[in-house]
């Protein structure tokens, strides 16, 4: 489905910013910056303590992009095992797209 990246503001309000923040001020929290993220390596803000799990998975080869994106949001443990992460997941496919819509907007890619 087609994000709404306006719709998407709202449910990171709501989901994601109690342990992330967003755009050029942002700065690591609970959880890292979420500012650029599309075509980064996983695990490779500088400055912010990951889990050995998803500081693995970025040494090798995961990057964060659409899929990788949408994969991690529906439920994190998936795609990153033992992610410091404490999130449940979201399983609707369209609140997803509108997230990553969302945060695209902060991505130069
Ligand atoms: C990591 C997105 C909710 C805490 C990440 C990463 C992404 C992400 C993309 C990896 C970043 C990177 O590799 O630099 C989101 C989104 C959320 C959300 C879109 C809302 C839907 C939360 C919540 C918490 C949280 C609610 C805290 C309860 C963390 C932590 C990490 C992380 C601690 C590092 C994980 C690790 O090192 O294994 N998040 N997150 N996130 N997030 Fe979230």
């Amino acid at each position: 489905p087609i994000g709404d990246a306006d719709r998407g503001a709202a449910l990171f309000q709501r989901q994601c910013s109690a342990c992330h923040q967003i755009g050029p001020e942002a700065i690591n929290r609970v959880g890292p910056r979420l500012t650029g993220l599309f075509g980064r390596r996983a695990g490779s803000v500088e400055g912010f303590d990951y889990s050995k799990s998803m500081a693995r998975m970025g040494s090798d080869g995961l990057v964060w992009t659409m899929q990788t994106l949408d994969a991690y949001i529906e439920n994190p443990k998936v795609l990153v095992s033992a992610t410091r992460m404490r999130f449940r997941g979201l399983q609707d496919e369209q609140a997803r797209s509108d997230l990553i819509a969302f945060l695209r907007e902060w991505s130069d890619r």
